[in-house]
């Protein structure tokens, strides 16, 4: 183990050059100087490629992600296909809860449905703490495609405990978040609770992906948005900081992702992030000075404007390069997850237009 000058612990066997953790993306991460902006995408292994339609045609989503060949399969699709980056393990925010013994589905076009809404301190108790053994099927998918991959970077991810913890009690998907929001005003303590296990969790289920491999991780507090910064602070920061300080030591980036974040960016750092993601609202230069200086940032194209004429997309993903520019470390991404209805030849080609107009920067010095 060697400390770098982000005063982050990295792993010795894979920091070789050429190796998952000196590519552009963990040195973005790390705020190192890159040869070009490194470029995923979230929600890249997905309904917007036809090979992936065609593998899922036959599997349900669940059971795609429990089946280690699948996973593999699909996460390496977009990564042929566009030439991101990073690749980002195929699985779902609920693959752990499920794991732990919540009885749930992911229903196609709606999002996860749990059978039974966790209301209850007796609901809380059903929800079990996992271990390595309960999801093999993600430490077996992982160590194969850390082989598969060579030297792109595989990111490991999980739902941060509010955006579950939504899930869970709504029972589905929620525009208001109203159910949640009740729990957690009406009974704080069943409410700290719930979240206190659900980031149990959640750690463990990293905790398998970086020790299968993973070369970052990122946290999916989608929903966090709903909250003004106070109640975030109040209800939802202790328990993202308990996952994101839980790897401080691991030895891999930590990026901590929301959406409608503009108020709460400063504070998502302060959870233990090493990257922000930022959703289109907040430019990157913006974003920067409310996270700080001492982290990199993830963003921030609209994932509408793939729809739109090339001259747009290419004015806007030149607009967000310079942008990003002010932060110390910039990944280039989506604002959030790719749309189904997206034209993966665009995705191709923006791929192809960040790294030529970035090398072209770096060239300059
Ligand atoms: O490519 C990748 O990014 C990796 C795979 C991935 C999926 N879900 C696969 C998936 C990732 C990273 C996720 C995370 C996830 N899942 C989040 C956080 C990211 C975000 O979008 O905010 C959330 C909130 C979920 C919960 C969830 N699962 C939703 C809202 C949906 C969509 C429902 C629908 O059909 O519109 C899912 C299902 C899901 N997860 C699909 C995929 C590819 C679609 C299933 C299908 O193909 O039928």
């Amino acid at each position: 183990m060697t400390t770098d000058t982000t005063g982050t612990v990295a792993r010795d066997g894979d920091s070789r050059p050429g190796g998952p953790a000196d590519s552009p993306f963990i040195r973005a991460c790390r705020r190192r100087p890159v040869p070009h902006t490194p470029v995923w995408f979230m929600r890249q292994a997905g309904r917007s490629l036809p090979e992936y339609r065609e593998i899922r045609a036959s599997v349900p989503m669940l059971e795609s992600c429990r089946r280690p060949e699948l996973v593999t399969e699909i996460t390496l699709q977009p990564v042929r296909r566009h030439g991101v980056d990073a690749a980002i393990l195929f699985s779902d925010i609920v693959v752990p809860v499920a794991a732990a013994g919540i009885d749930l589905d992911i229903v196609p076009g709606t999002g996860p449905v749990v059978a039974e809404p966790i209301r209850t301190a007796a609901d809380v108790e059903r929800i079990r703490r996992i271990t390595r053994d309960d999801v093999s099927y993600v430490d077996e998918a992982v160590r194969q495609l850390v082989v598969e991959l060579g030297d792109t970077p595989l990111i490991g991810f999980a739902g941060a405990p509010f955006t579950l913890a939504s899930y869970l009690v709504e029972g589905g998907p929620s525009r208001t978040h109203a159910k949640t929001k009740a729990l957690m005003y009406g009974d704080p303590e069943l409410w700290h609770a719930l979240c206190a296990r659900l980031a149990e969790v959640t750690l463990a289920f990293l905790r398998v992906q970086i020790d299968a491999g993973v070369s970052a991780v990122q946290l999916f507090d989608s929903w966090a948005g709903a909250l003004s910064e106070a109640d975030y602070r109040r209800f939802v920061l202790p328990h993202s900081t308990t996952v994101l300080s839980g790897l401080v030591n691991a030895g891999v980036p930590r990026i901590h992702f929301g959406v409608g974040t503009g108020e709460l960016l400063g504070a998502m750092g302060e959870a233990g992030a090493d990257v922000v993601g930022v959703d289109w609202r907040t430019p990157l230069d913006v974003a920067t000075g409310r996270i700080g200086a001492d982290k990199a940032v993830q963003g921030n194209l609209d994932p509408c404007v793939l729809l739109a004429p090339w001259p747009v997309v290419e004015a806007e993903v030149r607009r967000i390069l310079e942008q990003g520019r002010a932060a110390p470390g910039h990944v280039f991404n989506l604002g959030h997850g790719v749309l189904p209805e997206t034209d993966p030849e665009v995705l191709t080609r923006v791929v192809a237009l960040v790294h030529e107009l970035s090398s072209r920067r770096a060239d300059q010095g």
